[in-house]
């Protein structure tokens, strides 16, 4: 069925390559809101290295059904999207309900470089050079109220610009969500822009979520509504199978996917016979995000 994700494994990929050096969790750029430390993440995270993507595989390798299914399908066709002016509108259990424009919401916020290990269902990943502010800069702006569990989110619907959304592949909007406490995580980020260029279309302009430690599909584009409700909010990919995808979709190498393995991916750039890598515990960020799931099932939670 065109909807559901296809993986890339073969059988072969089964047993992931043992001998891949188990790199610790990693980010940077965090200079100039005083470093990781500051924000109560792992030193270790900072300190490491990864070497980010090219331009060119980070823009032409791309999941946006808006724009069609296939992977090179967004960079081909998301030249007519016009991602300006831009407004989001910010309502639900918030103080300060309204819709802001794009320059009201990033005025005044430090935007950073991150560079995150990004994580696809599908088993594969690359390293992104994102730029952006914590949600959580937006979301205490908003004056999030006491009763707020949940943060919902969702992209843009115009199929005259989004050919794929004349399509039903999913049912438009795309939407996502997060508990606030993941949220309020000072990993969570709002990307304006990759390469310290503004977002391309194709990935998610002008502003998207970056989750680094879940699935990327839970990494909601084109973002025009944000609501702080009390409930677990609809999630597109959650509801189109539960069973495949979990709310939380955190990136976990023990819980397969029923239809292929979790345990390795296949990083994007490394060229025809490289080796896949194992895929880490919360891609990486355990260190800092375990807590969120202190006690939880993560088998029945995934
Ligand atoms: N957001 C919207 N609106 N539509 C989508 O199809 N795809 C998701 C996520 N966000 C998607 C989306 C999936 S499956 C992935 S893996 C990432 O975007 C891909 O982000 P990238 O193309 O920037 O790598």
């Amino acid at each position: 069925m065109a909807y559901e994700f296809k993986t890339d494994l073969t059988a072969a990929d089964v047993t992931p390559a043992a001998a891949f050096f188990n790199r610790r969790a990693f980010m940077a750029g965090l200079a100039g809101i005083g470093g990781a430390s500051a924000l109560g993440l792992s030193a270790d995270a900072a300190a490491d290295k990864l070497k980010p993507n090219t331009w060119e595989e980070i823009t032409t390798y791309n999941n946006f059904y808006e724009f069609g299914t296939g992977k090179s399908d967004p960079a081909s066709y998301a030249g007519g999207f016009n991602p300006a002016p831009w407004s989001i509108e910010i309502g639900g259990l918030v103080d300060n309900p309204g819709t802001f424009t794009l320059d009201q919401i990033t005025e005044g916020m430090t935007i950073e470089e991150r560079i995150y290990r990004f994580r696809c269902v599908e088993a594969w990943s690359m390293v992104v050079p994102w730029n952006g502010f914590m949600l959580s800069e937006l979301l205490n702006r908003a004056g999030v109220q006491g009763r707020a569990k949940y943060v919902a989110f969702e992209t843009v619907v115009r199929p005259e610009e989004m050919p794929g959304q004349k399509r039903t592949t999913l049912e438009w909007p795309y939407r996502e969500g997060l508990r606030l406490d993941e949220a309020m995580h000072p990993l969570t980020l709002m990307a304006t822009g990759i390469y310290g260029k503004p977002l391309p279309n194709q990935n998610g302009a002008p502003i998207r979520l970056v989750v680094p430690w879940k699935y990327g599909f839970k990494s909601i584009k084109s973002i025009v509504k944000i609501t702080l409700t009390d409930r677990e909010p609809y999630a597109t990919w959650n509801k189109i199978s539960s069973r495949e995808y979990g709310f939380f979709s955190n990136v976990n190498p023990e819980v397969n996917h029923p239809r292929w393995s979790q345990a390795s991916e296949r990083l994007i750039g490394g060229g025809l016979f490289a080796k896949r890598q194992p895929t880490l515990k919360f891609n990486g960020y355990e260190e800092d995000v375990a807590q969120l799931y202190e006690g939880m099932d993560l088998n029945k939670f995934f």
